[in-house]
């Protein structure tokens, strides 16, 4: 079991002060999905107690979070009852799809999570599973040109440290309350991610970099699109 599935992480992550995620990251994301008319049904895999729901149920006609965090489903369901947004398990997926895959699958900071190269294919593979020929996989990370900046509401990394694929990040959060967390995230390269992209069937089609000005970007979305089936 990872961290992010344990209780008080949901809850502490939930009450996160997102101001820059919502101006950078799920702006872009939102932008992106308003200028691709075929965009119609979304996966929000690793959705959390559903952070990106009230950007994108107003903009996609169906919606789905999946997580396999059970506290992270309840809060979730909690938070946004009325959204019309079903949350559920990656294994219970099948119950809802009525076997028509996404046309996009979205993953916001959810492959710095992951401890092990085998579970950033995996992943991979899972959203393989989910989505058309040709459809997209998003993915929100940090920026890894901007390791060690402190953004305010939060912090990744120490500056100046050279970084390798599975090395560990530390990385702090400070709540809407001013409330500081600390967990490990896991350095992943985009070489790697591509690299573990195209052995399950992506290529990369995007990069999409958020405009800041006067500064690094503390984000960056990269959108895979399924090239074929596993
Ligand atoms: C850092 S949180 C991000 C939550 C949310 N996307 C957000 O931006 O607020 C990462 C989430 O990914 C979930 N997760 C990790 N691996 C997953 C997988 N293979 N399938 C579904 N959820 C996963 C964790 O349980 C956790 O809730």
């Amino acid at each position: 079991m990872s961290k992010w599935e344990e209780k008080e992480l949901s809850e502490f992550f939930s009450q996160y002060n997102d101001i820059l995620e919502i101006k950078y990251g799920f702006t872009t994301i939102c932008d992106f999905i308003k200028q691709h008319n075929s965009i119609k049904k979304v996966l929000d895999l690793g959705c959390g107690s559903g952070a990106l729901t009230p950007f994108l149920a107003p903009i996609v006609p169906q919606m789905i979070g999946a997580d396999i965090s059970k506290y992270a489903i309840e809060l979730a369901r909690e938070i946004h009852k009325d959204s019309g947004v079903i949350f559920t398990y990656p294994t219970e997926l099948h119950h809802y799809t009525n076997d028509i895959p996404f046309d996009t699958v979205i993953s916001a900071f959810v492959l710095c999570t992951l401890k092990t190269e085998d579970s950033v294919r995996a992943i991979f593979r899972q959203v393989n599973s989910h989505v058309i020929k040709h459809g997209y996989y998003m993915t929100l990370d940090f920026n890894l040109d901007a390791i060690g900046i402190d953004f305010g509401p939060f912090k990744t990394g120490e500056a100046g440290k050279t970084y390798r694929d599975g090395n560990t990040l530390l990385t702090t959060l400070w709540t809407k309350t001013g409330k500081p967390f600390s967990f490990h995230d896991t350095y992943w390269s985009l070489e790697k991610r591509i690299a573990c992209a195209e052995e399950a069937g992506f290529s990369l089609y995007q990069k999409l970099i958020p405009h800041v000005p006067n500064f690094k970007p503390p984000f960056i979305i990269s959108v895979f699109k399924k090239e074929e089936e596993l």
